[in-house]
């Protein structure tokens, strides 16, 4: 008979034999900036999660920085929006100011920024709009100059969340030209048309005026062609891929991770985060168990980078239970 009990007899050997072991620094950690002062919004449907003004970002990368996490990803929320999206590539744009006063204040903090202009346009779609059609080429080069003034204003990394076609390349060799080839690209590669990202749309600010976004993100019923827009946006020079969401998405993580030498990021989205949230303010789940099932399943899955608003919780938990 095999024993598999023996390695599993008492916590000494459990550990020994683990697989996967969660980091502090496997997480990064979304975060909402928005325009005005003293401002500190709670987020209805995120339990925890808040819109912060830049005066306000203090005590937050404070917390940050004592997690000792990979990073942060920031979500700009302009006053102003328009069709173009202009603020999103405005020098003195919400998240410009921010990634500045961040980089000035917090040189350790690593920085991430969502490139996508579905914040910062007023029909609220990712892309142009004529008509009800979104435009994928004449977005490109938004895209490259919202990556591009980002980068300028010192992000250490750009993440294209957009899904127009081409966008990796555009923005890779905007920021060629300007002399930032040493900047990496995050590409949110395969992400599907969610549900899971109702609550983030609350926060953000980006719910679509008019119709939905699966004229552009991916009809989730497809796993296949989520290798063909991964293999594509590797091929267009991104450093890093993404699946997103994460947990209902894990086969295709797997799959991918098997067939492409790449590292991969996985997104543990504002709907996955507000069902765990909701079970545990009820009683009905350990909140701190479930949480890092679930960040283990996505590591296991193949994720080298876990983006994700249980990023603090997870990195105190990861070093009281490594005391
Ligand atoms: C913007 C963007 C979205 C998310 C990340 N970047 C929303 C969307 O595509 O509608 C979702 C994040 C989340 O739900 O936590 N394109
Ligand atoms: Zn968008």
């Amino acid at each position: 008979m095999v024993r598999f009990r023996r390695l599993r007899s008492d916590e000494r050997i459990r550990s020994m034999m683990r697989e996967t072991r969660l980091h502090q620094k496997d997480f990064i950690y979304p975060l909402f900036v928005i325009e005005g002062e003293n401002i500190k919004n709670p987020m209805e449907s995120m339990p925890g999660i808040y819109q912060y003004s830049i005066d306000r970002l203090p005590e937050i990368l404070e917390l940050v920085k004592a997690a000792g996490i990979g990073g942060i990803m920031l979500f700009g929320i302009p006053q102003h929006k328009d069709p173009q999206g202009s603020q999103a590539y405005a020098k003195d744009g919400i998240t410009q100011r921010a990634v500045r006063f961040i980089r000035k204040h917090y040189p350790e903090i690593y920085i991430v920024v969502d490139v996508c202009l579905c914040e910062y346009t007023s029909h609220g779609h990712c892309g142009m709009v004529s008509g009800t059609e979104i435009l994928n080429d004449e977005t490109l080069p938004l895209l490259a100059k919202m990556a591009l003034s980002l980068v300028e204003a010192g992000a250490d990394m750009v993440a294209p969340s957009d899904m127009m076609d081409g966008r990796v390349a555009a923005i890779r060799s905007a920021l060629d030209e300007a002399g930032f080839a040493q900047t990496p690209i995050m590409a949110y590669s395969a992400k599907f048309a969610s549900a899971y990202y109702g609550p983030f749309r609350d926060a953000a600010h980006s719910a679509p005026g008019f119709g939905d976004r699966k004229s552009y993100q991916m009809d989730f019923a497809n796993g296949r062609e989520a290798l063909r827009e991964l293999a594509s946006d590797i091929d267009e020079g991104a450093d890093i891929v993404m699946v997103k969401p994460a947990l209902a998405y894990l086969d295709v993580l797997k799959e991918a991770a098997l067939s492409f030498d790449i590292p991969f990021a996985v997104y543990n989205v504002s709907g996955e985060y507000a069902m765990v949230k909701a079970a545990a303010a009820n009683g009905w789940i350990d909140e701190k168990r479930i949480v890092m099932e679930n960040l283990t399943a996505m590591k296991r899955a193949g994720a080298k980078i876990l983006i994700t608003y249980h990023a603090l919780d997870a990195a105190n938990w990861c070093i009281e239970d490594s005391e």
